[in-house]
């Protein structure tokens, strides 16, 4: 069966993110399969994405009904709906893109969390994803931000290969988690 990339429309499938997302968390993987793999480290709170695929739907690649694949579109006005992003956001206001304050630019977004299933990796889903993103968004934004844990290797190499762009590295205060802020241009 086809492989069909699109954005999020039903309630079901924002469930079938929060699964996917669920089954990627640290706490549900293996310390090798984290390692080879990649995880995700974010757990949104079922209200609050459903808000969000309401006000910018997520990037899904399905198969049939299921969703093997998700990027999620996080504008800006939600980062006191996550709070464990806090900190993110504040930083990313002090950064400059292109001679740009972020802070004072409302053309770009935060890609909230990317996930393969497992069992659909190393097949283009990745770069599928963020092909759509750029078709779907491209009009409103001029580019994406995110950040992907230095030991997160395999995440790391599939966004440096989609043409993300480093813009800053940090230690997270508290767990030590050394993040690296990139940016893919539309
Ligand atoms: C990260 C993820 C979204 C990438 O999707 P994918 O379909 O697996 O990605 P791809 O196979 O297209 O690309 C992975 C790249 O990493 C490479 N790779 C594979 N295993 C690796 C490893 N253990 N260490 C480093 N690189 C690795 C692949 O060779 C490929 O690079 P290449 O194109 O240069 O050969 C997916 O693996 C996933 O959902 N993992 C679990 C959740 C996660 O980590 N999400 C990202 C959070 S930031």
């Amino acid at each position: 069966m086809g492989i069909i990339f699109t954005t999020v429309v039903t309630a079901d499938e924002v469930r079938q993110i929060l699964d996917l997302q669920a089954q990627n968390l640290p706490t549900s993987i293996s310390a090798e399969t984290m390692a080879s793999q990649g995880f995700v480290t974010v757990r949104h709170d079922p209200a609050v994405l459903q808000r969000m695929n309401e006000v910018a739907p997520a990037v899904i690649a399905k198969v049939g009904d299921r969703v093997v694949g998700y990027a999620l579109v996080m504008p800006r006005e939600f980062a006191p709906d996550v709070p464990i992003l806090g900190p993110m956001f504040e930083m990313l206001n002090g950064l400059f893109w292109k001679n740009q304050s972020l802070k004072d630019s409302p053309r770009w977004f935060v890609m909230g969390q990317i996930c393969v299933a497992e069992g659909y990796r190393g097949m283009g889903i990745f770069d599928g994803l963020y092909l759509k993103m750029k078709e779907v968004y491209r009009p409103q934004y001029d580019f994406t931000v995110t950040e992907v844990a230095e030991r997160n290797t395999r995440s790391m190499r599939a966004h440096e290969r989609v043409g993300f762009q480093t813009l800053h590295i940090y230690p997270d205060a508290t767990t030590g988690e050394v993040w690296r802020v990139i940016v893919l241009e539309f």
